[in-house]
């Protein structure tokens, strides 16, 4: 077997300007996408290309809308990270699952050979631009342009690594069908109300994978399994009368409710439920108020510094804060596992659940 790669090596080897287009966006502290032409402004653009941040390379699927990010260049740390989990090695048939700006293929065929590599983008003229800026920079991979949910290439011999860069709700039985026994999957996995998941499977002989998640990641989702209330007004329009509720109070701190590891133990267990937070602004700027919406029923709970219990509104059939604050309440007794202390099976026949791998 051949060495370990030094992932973070390569990357600090592999410039990302090459890959990127002239316009880049980024978000600034309030969230704001900032763009940046290279035209316009050299010297930012390429500080921002050699810097750790994520870059948007596409909105709105190329069209014109609510501006919300389609395609990017994610964070060199975090590349380096799944890299690291995917272990890809020389001699490794690798598949990448949205190619995106083609940074991520160009670091694979430096490391495992360009004739090991394949990768699949869903956007033509992404898939097209990606093509493009690694064959200018020497580099020959497999790329195609088609659904990386679907079996990827089935005429080729099974893979040994499997990486996607797009999250998805529910690892597609095709990536263990088009894997070789002992492969490795990677990919970012998420659900409506949390996407933080990075997920790491070994493939079984009997066609199962199983693995646990081994840190946080949030990307896009896949096309097919964005989240449904993206792009929209969730005040208004999502939750058409906010004003209407019943209203409560908790001594629930809505901060508990937003730790890291408690969201994503509450979002396995409140998975159709989107979520929301908006802060006050000037002398209320640690004010804030999060809506949750399944489309149907919602909620939102106020959170104000140094009161000890909070305002609850909820409307609709459900009663989506209950829900909430019982999930939480579970994941207490359950001795609050951290993200990373939870696994997945996925079976032959596509069944998948996330469970605590520590019992305390
Ligand atoms: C975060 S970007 C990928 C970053 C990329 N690996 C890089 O190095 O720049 C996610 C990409 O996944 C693509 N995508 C979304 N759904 C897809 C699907 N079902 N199959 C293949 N690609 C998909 C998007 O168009 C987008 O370009």
């Amino acid at each position: 077997m051949t060495a370990a790669v030094d992932w973070q090596g390569v990357v600090k080897a592999t410039p990302r300007g090459p890959y990127l287009p002239r316009v880049v966006w980024y978000e600034d502290v309030r969230g704001r996408m900032i763009s940046v032409d290279r035209a316009r402004e050299p010297e930012r653009w390429q500080a921002l290309a050699a810097a750790d941040v994520a870059l948007t390379t596409q909105l709105d699927d190329g069209g014109s809308g609510d501006e919300i990010p389609t395609s990017s260049a994610s964070r060199p740390s975090i590349v380096a990270r799944m890299l690291d989990a995917l272990d890809a090695r020389p001699g490794h048939r690798v598949l990448e699952l949205g190619t995106g700006t083609g940074w991520n293929a160009a670091l694979l065929c430096v490391a495992v050979g360009a004739d090991q590599v394949t990768t699949m983008e869903i956007d033509p003229d992404v898939a097209k631009a990606a093509a493009r800026a690694l064959n200018s920079q020497g580099l020959y991979p497999r790329t195609l342009t088609g659904d990386g949910l679907a079996a990827v290439d089935p005429a080729a011999p099974p893979f040994d690594r499997i990486i996607a860069t797009m999250a998805v709700r529910r690892v597609p039985t095709a990536w263990i069908a088009r894997s070789r026994p002992g492969a490795v999957i990677v990919t970012p996995w998420g659900n409506a109300y949390n996407n933080s998941g990075l997920l790491r499977l070994v493939v079984a002989d009997d066609g199962s994978a199983s693995g646990r998640f081994v840190g946080n990641a949030a990307f896009m989702f896949a096309r097919s399994h964005r989240r449904r209330f993206d792009g929209r007004r969730f005040l208004g329009d999502v939750i058409p009368d906010p004003d209407a509720g019943r209203e409560t109070r908790t001594a629930l701190d809505p901060r508990e409710i937003h730790e890291e590891h408690a969201d994503f133990a509450i979002g396995l267990r409140v998975p159709d439920v989107e979520q929301r937070t908006f802060f006050g602004s000037g002398a209320q700027a640690e004010e804030f108020t999060t809506w949750y919406a399944d489309g149907t029923s919602w909620a939102s709970v106020d959170f104000a510094p140094g009161a000890t219990d909070f305002t609850v509104t909820q409307g609709g059939p459900r009663s989506v804060w209950d829900e909430i604050a019982a999930a939480y309440t579970a994941w207490v007794r359950d001795g609050r596992p951290r993200r990373e202390e939870h696994g997945m099976t996925v079976t032959a026949g596509g069944d998948q659940t996330v469970r605590p791998t520590t019992t305390r």
